[in-house]
């Protein structure tokens, strides 16, 4: 009777002491089998029922009983201070937690991949602020003063007069002011113009500014290059087209057309049945810019260009809102 009881006991005790949780469990343990009206207490009133010769015995097993309740306790106790959990509990057999492990923005892994094509081609990598000054944004890039070729851009001002840069040509006359020739450079950035939010713009976009400037750079090394990046991002079998166009900075200025790499220039949806996608604006740097951070236009020349990397991305994904890009939904990004 009584050895049944301890064994019960002891069983309690064993299952609870692995399942306890944290230190007040623990003394609820104490208090449920040690304590004055425990479990344990009760065990040790039973004895009397006993002859004397049992009596011995039993109260030997029962202190050794005692001991070992109290050992247990202390040794989960210190669990509990060095952080441990009960590992027996660990079911190992459980369906784990799925990850979700987060990917790099579609623009940004654009971004990237074409900044590493620059690097191939030897251009370091520069940055500019994006609140500009009137300097930077448009005078130093040959914009006079109330010139009707700033309407091409609708531009935010900030109240201190400041600009949210229109394009990344400023990092051009930026980095220019600190560096001498020969300068090769490929600046990425957001910038940012006031338009009408639509289907096709936004408040906010991203271009991938290029400069070269050197002694006896000319527009084939600005073609040659072009040809190269269209080639090694769109495929070797891609064609290119020039045509000429205005920018106040540079002069020839082109813009740049690629073949469809969806149909091949055949005609289709994304290229509007045209055959051919714009992507960059670029020409030769003009010598008023050279001017501007005192580069000596009769030694250096170089070319500058353009591109539009959210509209080059919305090709390639063929998707025809630029909003999907800047709405954060997790679905549409999911897939990328
Ligand atoms: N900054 C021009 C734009 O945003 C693009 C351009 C860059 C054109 C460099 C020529 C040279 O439209």
């Amino acid at each position: 009777m009584l050895k049944r009881s301890i064994n019960d006991i002891q069983e309690q005790f064993e299952h609870a002491i692995k399942t306890v949780q944290d230190p007040a469990g623990l003394e609820e343990i104490k208090h449920l089998f040690l304590g004055r009206k425990g479990k344990l207490a009760s065990l040790f009133s039973m004895m009397g029922e006993l002859s004397p010769e049992d009596k011995k015995d039993a109260g030997r097993v029962l202190n050794e009983l005692k001991h070992a309740f109290t050992r247990k306790l202390e040794i989960r106790s210190a669990d509990f201070v060095s952080g441990n959990k009960v590992k027996t509990d660990v079911d190992f057999s459980m369906p784990g937690y799925a990850v979700h492990r987060g990917t790099r923005h579609p623009l940004t892994q654009a971004v990237d991949e074409m900044l590493n094509i620059f690097q191939r081609l030897g251009f370091d990598i520069a940055y500019g602020p994006e609140v500009e000054t009137d300097w930077y944004n448009f005078e130093s890039l040959n914009f006079p003063p109330n010139h009707p070729a700033r309407d091409m851009q609708d531009t935010f001002y900030t109240r201190g007069g400041g600009i949210l840069r229109t394009h990344t040509s400023p990092v051009q006359t930026r980095y220019m002011s600190t560096h001498e020739p020969p300068v090769r450079i490929v600046a990425p950035g957001r910038v940012y113009r006031n338009e009408a939010i639509s289907a096709r713009s936004y408040c906010l976009f991203h271009q991938i500014e290029g400069l070269y400037i050197d002694t006896d750079i000319s527009f084939a090394d600005l073609k040659g290059t072009i040809e190269l990046f269209c080639r090694m991002y769109y495929g070797k079998d891609v064609r290119i087209k020039f045509r000429g166009s205005y920018f106040p900075f540079t002069e020839p200025s082109a813009e740049v057309d690629v073949s469809c790499f969806l149909c091949g220039g055949k005609g289709c949806r994304v290229c509007k049945q045209t055959g051919w996608l714009e992507i960059m604006g670029c020409g030769m740097v003009d010598p008023n810019v050279l001017k501007a951070v005192n580069y000596d236009p009769e030694k250096y020349t170089g070319y500058a260009f353009g591109l539009g990397v959210d509209r080059m991305l919305m090709m390639r994904l063929g998707i025809n809102d630029i909003r999907l890009l800047f709405e954060n939904d997790i679905e549409f990004l999911r897939q990328f």
